[in-house]
C-alpha cells in the first residue's frame, strides 16, 4: 500500500528508519483488512499502529528538542491530534461503532505521509 522511498528521508537514518517501520506496520492494517482479518486481529493491527507511531513520535520530539528546532510545539501538536483521531478509531471501533474501512486507512495513509512531507522536512531543512 506505501513503500518508504528517498522522497521521505528527513536526512537522518534512524528516524527514516522508524518512518519505514511505521509504513511496515500500517501496510499490515490494510493487508489484514483485505483479507478480512478478524476484529481481534484488526484491534491488535492498529494497537500496533499507535504503538509504532507513539514511539516514533516520542524519539522525534526529543531529536526536535536536541537540535533546537522552532517549530516544535506546533509539530507536537499534530502528533497528538494524530494519536487522538486513530484511539478515537480504535475505540469506535472495538465497541462496534465503526466498520474499519479503507477510508479509514486512506485517512491514516494520508496523515502520515503528508506530515512528513510537510512537518517532518521542515526540522530536517532546520538541522542542515
Ligand atoms: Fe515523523
Ligand atoms: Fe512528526
Amino acid at each position: 500500500m506505501i513503500s518508504w522511498s528517498e522522497e521521505f528521508t528527513v536526512n537522518n537514518p534512524s528516524i527514516d528508519m522508524e518512518h519505514r517501520s511505521l509504513f511496515a506496520a500500517l501496510n499490515k492494517f490494510y493487508d489484514g483488512l483485505k483479507a478480512n482479518a478478524s476484529k481481534e486481529s484488526m484491534s491488535a493491527l492498529i494497537t500496533n499502529l499507535i504503538y509504532y507511531a507513539n514511539t516514533h513520535f516520542e524519539n522525534e520530539e526529543m531529536h526536535m528538542r536536541k537540535i533546537g528546532f522552532p517549530g516544535i510545539d506546533l509539530h507536537i501538536k499534530e502528533h497528538r491530534e494524530f494519536i487522538s483521531k486513530t484511539k478515537e478509531f480504535q475505540c469506535k471501533f472495538e465497541s462496534g461503532k465503526l466498520i474499519v474501512s479503507f477510508e479509514v486507512t486512506n485517512f491514516i495513509k494520508d496523515w502520515i505521509t503528508n506530515h512528513i512531507k510537510t512537518q517532518d522536512k521542515q526540522y530536517a531543512v532546520f538541522s542542515k
